[in-house]
């Protein structure tokens, strides 16, 4: 499909499944060879539910043990963040002790993944990593390193692959972006 209406606006194809799948397997390749010899199994973090289609790809790449933990946040209201971020779901397992990696379906404006990292601090976590699908550098205003990219993206408003525009369009295999 080249275009799809979620309610009011129109979206047009930006990146196929072909191509999101090439860019995963390349930062799985990354993991693989970074987290080998890890002593203990590292967790791979869900941040429901943007992260649920790209947490499962790469998933089905990895090679060394992992354990998911999943939570859930929430900052966008239609297409602009709020800036202000909401733990709706708080961990739902303990990671004391632990190496974790964030696994993000977007980074934007960067917000969430600071008040991931401090969450990830406060409850204990021995590192936390950021593993992000997408990344528009146009709008990162944060310090915090971003570990791991698959894609970078112009600073649009994107749905498809998990991403979602009021939660409708999350099911898209492809990356859709908004036709103004
Ligand atoms: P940030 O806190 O501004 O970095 O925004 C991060 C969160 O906002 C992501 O985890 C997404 O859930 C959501 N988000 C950011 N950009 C988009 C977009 O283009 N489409 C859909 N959701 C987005
Ligand atoms: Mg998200």
């Amino acid at each position: 499909m080249d275009k799809i209406t979620l309610k009011d606006k129109t979206f047009r194809i930006m990146l196929p499944y072909e191509q999101i799948s090439e860019a995963i397997d390349k930062v799985a390749e990354k993991l693989n060879a970074d987290f080998a010899k890890s002593e203990e199994p590292p967790v791979l973090l869900c941040v429901l539910n943007g992260s649920i289609m790209y947490i499962a790809e790469l998933m089905k790449r990895i090679n060394f043990d992992c354990n998911i933990v999943s939570t859930k946040l929430t900052s966008y209201e239609g297409t602009s963040s709020t800036g202000k971020v909401r733990q709706a779901l708080g961990l739902t397992a303990d990671i004391t002790g632990r190496d974790v990696i964030i696994v993000e379906d977007i980074v934007d404006t960067g917000h969430t993944i600071v008040a991931l990292k401090q969450i990830l601090a406060d409850a204990g976590a021995k590192a936390s990593y950021v593993c992000t699908l997408l990344l528009k550098p146009e709008a990162y205003k944060q310090d915090v390193k971003i570990d791991y990219t698959a894609m970078e993206i112009p600073n649009q408003f994107i749905v498809g692959f998990g991403l979602d525009y009021d939660e409708l369009g999350r099911n898209y295999k492809d990356i859709y972006v908004l036709d103004e």
